[in-house]
């Protein structure tokens, strides 16, 4: 069975967050359960491909070319989409997001002609499935939400007239939203099944709170609707044997731990204290500022905080002002930065995740994966992947109080060893997610 998964970002070309890490994994586990997946990518500045031809699509009423490249990473075959617009430092957080997502959809939907299953990720692929059903390609189709708060809207009537789409899919097929263009409702009401990426936020999804405005599409559209939780590429994230630690260990012995934990307070200037780790975007889902608003209870418990992230600028200089003012408890190191990610994940004592919302999460998976026990907020993936006082530990209220209990609760666990070492035996890899997606695609045919 042919696959086509179409999405913005791919583990190790392009990657934003947690969705890279799932379009750049899952596929490979699919392919060891006999499917041929593709992954069609917008050709991003730096990605080495090989040239293989041209191929054309309409857009604003005229025919365009868009160079085609191939690769191949870990067994699967990626499809580059060469378009104008994607050579820039970021693949988004730019004015003109909607209008290069749009123009990648249409020419991507050009090249899915001999597709059983097109598998289409968050509203950057959203428009595929009505494509499909305006006749572009055959095949039946899948759309994965991996996050509602995105849902790629525009003016109706601009849209209309640079897509040149036909205009009576605004209402005919679904793509109206509160008086606008909104593609994840167009991908949710046309495709043949919607997923999401954990059965918590599958859940949550259909109700006002965390619906995003969509909750009642959602429960029209339920009986298509489930969630699959997200794996990890195991092998990658791996203790035992990562590129970017210098000491490995396994759940049998976790003593070269505290080797990657004393390089890392030494690197940090922190003092000898039990230290909590952040790795996140910052953006408002993450919580990131009920970690600034507890960080007085956080130094009251004798704990040090280090975070990696970056996003809202406002929080980027609250964390820049909190280390400067608490040197030796307090580090913050600003972007993007995959090696110190992964010493982070190894070498601190405890991982905090306090998310207002969260559909998965893998940061709390690859910290349970490197015996870091998190402490996270009791929503979505979170609470279907993190077990209390088992494996990490679980808060309910969004705010500096919920946090900090959360915390007293690492803090007075009589044996956190026990538990760095369950969340370690944790399966966390594709294997049974997979096979999830590919029953579902069968189940399509
Ligand atoms: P989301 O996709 O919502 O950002 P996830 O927990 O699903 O959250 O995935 C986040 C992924 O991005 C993880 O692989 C995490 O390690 C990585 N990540 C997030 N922020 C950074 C950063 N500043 N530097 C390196 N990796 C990061
Ligand atoms: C999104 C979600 C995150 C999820 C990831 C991969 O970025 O915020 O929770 O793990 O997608 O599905």
């Amino acid at each position: 069975m042919k696959i086509a998964f179409v999405a913005s970002e791919a583990f190790p070309f392009a990657k934003v967050g947690g969705l890279a890490d799932v379009v750049g994994s899952l596929p490979q586990a699919l392919k060891k359960l006999g499917l041929e997946p593709t992954i069609f990518l917008p050709w991003y500045s730096g990605i080495q491909g090989y040239y293989v031809g041209e191929s054309r699509f309409d857009f604003e009423g005229q025919s365009e070319q868009v160079g085609l490249g191939h690769l191949e990473h870990g067994g699967v075959r990626y499809v580059l989409v060469g378009l104008p617009d994607f050579s820039r430092e970021r693949p988004y957080g730019y004015d003109d997001d909607f209008r290069r997502f749009v123009r990648f959809s249409l020419a991507v939907a050009e090249l899915l002609r001999d597709f059983d299953i097109v598998h289409a990720h968050d509203w950057q692929a959203a428009l595929l499935p009505l494509l499909r059903n305006q006749g572009w390609f055959t095949g039946r189709t899948v759309y994965t939400i991996h996050n509602l708060a995105y849902q790629g809207t525009w003016g109706s009537q601009d849209f209309y007239a640079w897509s040149k789409l036909p205009g009576e899919t605004y209402y005919g097929a679904g793509l109206e939203h509160n008086g606008r263009v909104n593609l994840m409702k167009g991908g949710i009401v046309n495709s043949d099944a919607v997923t999401t990426v954990s059965p918590g936020y599958a859940e949550e999804i259909r109700s006002p709170y965390f619906g995003d405005g969509l909750d009642g599409v959602l429960r029209e559209q339920s009986y298509k609707l489930r969630g699959i939780l997200n794996g990890l590429d195991t092998d990658y994230w791996n203790p035992a044997d990562d590129r970017y630690l210098s000491q490995h260990f396994t759940v049998k012995d976790l003593r070269p731990k505290a080797k990657i934990r004393a390089a890392l307070l030494g690197e940090f200037g922190l003092e000898d204290n039990p230290t909590l780790g952040v790795v996140s975007r910052f953006a408002s889902q993450k919580g990131i500022d009920l970690i600034a608003d507890a960080l007085p209870g956080l130094l009251e418990r004798g704990l040090n905080l280090l975070v990696l992230g970056s996003g809202e600028a406002s929080l980027e200089r609250t964390f820049a002002w909190m280390a400067a003012h608490h040197a030796g408890r307090v580090a913050y190191a600003q972007g993007y930065n995959e090696a110190l990610a992964h010493r982070i994940y190894a070498g601190c004592d405890g991982f905090l995740m306090p998310s207002r919302f969260e559909p998965c999460g893998l940061a709390q998976m690859i910290s349970m994966r490197y015996g870091t026990p998190p402490i996270v907020r009791a929503v979505g993936g979170l609470k279907d992947t993190v077990r209390h006082g088992e494996t990490g530990f679980l808060f309910e209220y969004p705010d500096a109080t919920g946090l900090l209990w959360g915390v007293d609760e690492f803090l007075r666990h009589p044996n956190r060893l026990e538990v760095a070492r369950k969340g370690m035996k944790t399966d966390f890899s594709w294997e049974a997610p997979a096979q999830q997606y590919a029953d579902l695609y069968r189940s399509l045919r």
